[in-house]
């Protein structure tokens, strides 16, 4: 017969595996949001309940129960809207059904823009289209010769209106028109392209993408990689594109279990990154800002007028620092997705943005321990920068680079001169910084010139 005791020992030991097993799953379930959008499994199984309805002629107008009265101030304002559609659209419209049973995107695109159950009845009754013939400024006409005013801006990136555009697509084509369609090598001019959105963003590499999608999937495909781990993290509401592991959820037949929807802006979720190893990377939108645990409004939430945006900027700043510091702790890659606001917050991106958004520098050296760590750090950094300089041949120097020349105001400066400017700034910082020797009982050595505790004569 097999001792008690044996039982109770197996007992431990499987208590011993399991309770920060549950731990960390209770830690995980108080991360995630507590909507359906936290949880997609359940989100997926809760839709798959609701029956699929429209409402015909009859009940579009008295879904709320509206009275009869009501229903018919509704109908006939609705039908004077379908007919100066039919009448200004015609053009744009037909040539629209024409094509829409042929391209998947414009069926889907034109199903999801109004609530289901009333879909149908606007799609049959007030027809836009989906083509324009011409921009000019900041309008669009459409078939039928209707200007309009572009308030979306091809979803924000023309900011400078068309004709700005089109002026540097034609010089575009102009310069690559030798080369053209060539897919795979590049054009020399290439090599600008690269150099400037260096110099722009201060990052140390780039790499060129077709859309945002794929750009975010390399990045966590990559981070997955070097971690050696599998799983991501996005917070509620954010959007990172329509690949399935940033999409779970209704619509996405797939479970997504190496995808965690933590809370925005909580203290859960940064001890979910503090505590779990299997996380091989962090996806920020820093748009989210605007409205934490919440999606972006789209064409099916705009129906109504109850969206608000709020930007609490210091809270979202001190929370990306906290993530931040939570990532490279934990050797977690922090991923910034900055595909909708491109250089808007500075040419850096967010985490460059002075100001409350600053954020600490992922490569920042630790802070040293004592003094002579200190002095140590300082040495090494000067001799990097040494070794950096003294490979740089001549031709090199004497090319330009922007620099601040004034307020608010950069100019082409010689590199030269740049570091020549940034050694008479160490000087100058450390003659000021013998003032606070000075203030602590140290003494002043002589810099600009002679100081009281080093004369020269
Ligand atoms: C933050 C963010 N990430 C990724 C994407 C996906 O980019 P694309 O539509 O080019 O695939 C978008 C698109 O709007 C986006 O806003």
């Amino acid at each position: 017969m097999t001792h008690p005791i044996l039982y109770y020992a197996a007992g431990a030991c499987a208590l011993a595996v399991l309770v920060p097993k549950l731990r960390a799953r209770l830690r995980l379930s108080r991360a995630k949001h507590r909507s359906l959008a936290g949880h997609s499994r359940m989100a997926r199984r809760f839709a798959s309940l609701v029956p699929y309805y429209e409402y015909d002629a009859e009940h579009f107008f008295r879904a709320d129960a509206a009275p009869d009265n009501v229903a018919a101030a509704r109908r006939a304002g609705f039908m004077r809207l379908a007919a100066v559609f039919t009448e200004r659209f015609r053009e744009t419209a037909d040539l629209t059904a024409d094509i829409v049973d042929d391209v998947s995107d414009l069926q889907f695109t034109s199903r999801y823009r109004v609530p289901f159950q009333f879909s149908r009845f606007v799609r049959e009754h007030l027809k836009a289209g989906v083509f324009l013939q011409s921009s000019s400024g900041v309008t669009v006409t459409d078939m039928d010769g209707n200007r309009f005013y572009d308030l979306t801006g091809s979803y924000g990136v023309n900011l400078f209106g068309y004709d700005f555009y089109k002026d540097c697509i034609a010089r575009g084509s102009e310069r690559v028109r030798d080369l053209g369609p060539v897919l795979g090598a590049y054009h020399p001019i290439t090599t600008y392209n690269i150099r400037r959105l260096l110099e722009i963003s201060g990052l140390d590499e780039i790499s060129f993408h077709m859309s945002g999608t794929e750009a975010v999937m390399q990045a966590v495909r990559l981070a997955r990689y070097h971690t050696g781990r599998g799983h991501l993290v996005r917070f509620c509401g954010a959007y990172h594109g329509w690949w399935g592991d940033v999409q779970p959820g209704v619509g996405n037949p797939i479970a997504q279990g190496e995808t965690y929807t933590l809370q925005d802006m909580d203290d859960a979720a940064i001890k979910v990154l503090r505590t779990r190893s299997d996380i091989a990377c962090v996806l920020v939108n820093p748009l989210q800002a605007l409205h934490p645990n919440v999606s972006a409004p789209g064409d099916s939430t705009l129906v109504d007028s109850g969206r608000r945006a709020h930007f609490d900027r210091a809270g979202y700043s001190a929370w990306l620092g906290k993530l931040r510091e939570a990532c490279s702790e934990r050797g977690i890659v922090l991923i910034f997705d900055e595909v909708f606001i491109g250089f808007r917050l500075g040419v850096g991106g967010a985490q460059a943005v002075q100001g409350e958004m600053k954020m600490p520098p992922p490569n920042m050296p630790a802070m040293p321990a004592n003094w002579q760590g200190m002095v140590g750090e300082v040495e090494k950094a000067l001799r990097v920068i040494g070794d950096k300089v003294r490979k740089v041949d001549e031709s090199q120097l004497n090319t330009t680079v922007k620099f601040m020349t004034g307020p608010k105001q950069h100019g082409d400066l010689r590199r030269l001169d740049v570091l020549w400017f940034l050694l008479n700034d160490q000087i100058h910082h450390r003659g000021q910084f013998s003032v606070y020797l000075r203030m602590a009982g140290g003494k002043v050595p002589s810099i600009y010139g002679p100081s009281a505790d080093e004369k020269w004569m």
